[in-house]
């Protein structure tokens, strides 16, 4: 299967960011690698309905934003979550994207999770605040996303900036954009995921927000923690 890559993108505005991040890390992707675009913006999810045991028709969707969604997502062997941080978590767009794939996951003989073990799941993401561990909570989601679906989970690039365009400014962030689809997927811990379900996931992929220069993941995240602890969101980090 040639490589075919999705980007989710998952902001609530147009060239925002992170779209802005992900495009410049997708043009060093090779020309056979195929690129699928699809904005949540303009194609929604509507709010998660529960239908699962018992509660509805859990029919596969063969029209509406849905139904493109799962063919494009069944269709990539990479999918992209283009979300920037809302919240210190995913976008709502991007929530229900994800919610969608429980839905998925419940259509009889679709044998969406099965389908999926094996493929890649990246991350890209901003946020106004630049100390790293506002962007945890996204990056453990889609962590924990990957190792539940048995999927290798790519990494979270992720930048700094506020208004569109911002992020340009982050040289830092451009610089790790260019190699990053070119980095090998790390595999999930699947064994753990299926025994257990999405949870805490340790291992976090901390490096892969970190500059190169800074001390070992594990030595890291005791500084982030404490800092977490330490400082409290300010006002200004959050938008
Ligand atoms: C609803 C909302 C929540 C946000 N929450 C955070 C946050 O928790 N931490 C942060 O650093 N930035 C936060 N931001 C700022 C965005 O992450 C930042 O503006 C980012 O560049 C937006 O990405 P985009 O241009 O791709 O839409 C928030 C922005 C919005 C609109």
């Amino acid at each position: 299967m040639s490589r075919r890559f999705l980007f989710i993108l998952g902001s609530h505005r147009s060239n925002g960011n992170t779209e802005l991040l992900a495009r410049e890390a997708a043009r060093q992707l090779p020309a056979d690698v195929e690129q699928q675009w699809i904005s949540l913006a303009e194609h929604p999810l509507p709010d998660f309905d529960d239908l699962r045991h018992g509660a509805g028709d859990p029919s596969r969707p063969e029209e509406g934003n849905h139904a493109l969604l799962l063919d494009a997502t069944l269709a990539a062997t990479d999918i992209v979550i283009v979300s920037p941080v809302y919240w210190y978590s995913l976008s709502s767009h991007t929530k229900r994207y994800l919610d969608g794939w429980t839905s998925w996951m419940y259509i009889p003989g679709l044998g969406f999770r099965a389908a999926m073990a094996g493929r890649t799941l990246w991350g890209v993401t901003t946020s106004a605040g630049d100390l790293p561990w506002i962007a945890e909570p996204l990056v453990s989601a889609v962590n924990n996303w990957a190792a539940f679906m048995k999927m290798n989970f790519g990494g979270v690039l992720r930048g700094i900036g506020t208004a569109p365009g911002d992020v340009l400014k982050d040289t830092e962030a451009l610089a790790r954009a260019k190699p990053f689809f070119a980095q090998d997927a790390r595999h999930p811990p699947a064994s753990q995921a299926a025994a257990h379900g999405p949870g805490p996931t340790r291992n976090l992929p901390h490096d892969r927000l970190a500059a190169p220069s800074r001390p070992h993941p594990h030595v890291r995240r005791h500084v982030l923690l404490k800092e977490a602890v330490m400082t409290r969101p300010h006002a200004d980090s959050c938008t």
